[in-house]
């Protein structure tokens, strides 16, 4: 047995009445992984997803988390280990925000003071003010807020797994991805195992180090996000890559520090030159900048200083590492 296997999926099927919408699938996903489950609609995410919290019983095979069957957890314990995080966030909408982020150590009898410093610790780490937010009630913060309140909510009872359905499919792109970039924040720090559904490709390869793409209730290929693009299995995969955009998709996955010529930190001015980047930027970005200023070579720029130059040439020969990260 693997102890790190956190969620395992063995020949997992879901029928409606005679209609398959999950078809024995075989899944395995390690403790702290960001796994995203990935394809057009209808192809058996959200019922996979609810399969695993048993929001929707399995019809066939086995799911096991910490290689115990769900089917012998008592609601308590399922509550604990996994929480649950959707679109709209199904927050009680008569519950102030501390309220509803409180619900799953409400039920499970934790004591006032800890549920108390557990909804401080987790405004905080969602960037809501205490102050500003506890008191709110959902009908009054706006659509990204209350998504955040919603991760918040689905963190409580400090589960081994997050489950999240699209958590972001409502969200304007801007929001949308200051709300990806914070997930990615918080699990540097909180090192949850996640299982995350989107149809958003984009999304998926931004997020995840393990890419599930399904289509009509199957897995057609399982991957690191840079396996995914070097590697389609077909051309279905290939088409929700984005075609002829992959190229692009994959300079977004690699970062200019990582193929920069450095130099020694040089202070450089400012206003000197627009068209820079910094090391944590993504070669598409840099490539973006290169177009747009009409130069082959970019000042890679730390704190005020010039720590390295990225030229479009090394943009050209970059090769993602094909590892699971
Ligand atoms: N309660 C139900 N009764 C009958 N069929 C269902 C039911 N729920 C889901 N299905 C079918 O199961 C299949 C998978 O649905 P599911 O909701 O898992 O898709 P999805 O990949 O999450 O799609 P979307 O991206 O649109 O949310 C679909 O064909 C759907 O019509
Ligand atoms: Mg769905």
């Amino acid at each position: 047995m693997n102890t790190n296997n956190m969620i395992q999926l063995q020949q997992v099927s879901k029928y409606y009445d005679s209609a398959v919408a999950v078809d024995k699938i075989d899944l395995t996903i390690n403790r702290g992984e960001f796994c995203v489950l990935v394809g057009t609609s209808g192809c058996g995410k959200s019922t996979t997803l609810r399969m695993i919290n048993r929001l929707i019983p399995h019809s066939g095979g086995k799911i096991l988390i910490e290689s115990q069957e769900i089917n012998t957890f008592n609601e308590q314990t399922l509550r604990r280990r996994i929480g649950y995080a959707i679109q709209n966030t199904g927050l009680f909408p008569h519950w102030d925000v501390a309220r509803n982020i409180g619900t799953v150590p409400r039920l499970l009898n934790w004591p006032k003071d800890k549920i108390q410093s557990r909804i401080e610790a987790l405004l905080a780490l969602l960037n809501l003010p205490y102050h500003e937010f506890a008191h709110k009630y959902p009908h009054e913060l706006s659509g990204g807020q209350a998504q955040r309140v919603g991760v918040a909510r689905a963190l409580a009872g400090d589960p081994d797994v997050l489950l999240m359905d699209e958590p972001f499919g409502a969200l304007d792109p801007i929001t949308r991805e200051s709300l990806q970039n914070e997930l990615l924040r918080i699990q540097q720090q909180i090192h949850k195992t996640i299982v995350f559904v989107t149809h958003d490709m984009d999304e998926a390869l931004k997020l995840a180090n393990h890419i599930v793409v399904m289509d009509q209730g199957k897995i057609i290929q399982q991957a690191t996000p840079y396996e995914l693009l070097l590697n389609p299995v077909n051309e279905f995969v290939s088409q929700l890559l984005g075609g002829e955009d992959r190229g692009l998709k994959q300079a977004g996955l690699m970062s200019v520090g990582d193929f920069m010529r450095p130099i020694p930190p040089t202070p450089i001015s400012t206003d000197q030159s627009s068209a820079r980047v910094k090391p944590q930027d993504t070669l598409r970005l840099a490539l973006s900048i290169m177009l747009w200023h009409q130069v082959e070579t970019l000042d890679v720029m730390l704190n005020d200083c010039c720590v390295g130059q990225i030229s479009l040439q090394q943009i050209m020969q970059a090769k993602p590492h094909a590892s699971f990260n």
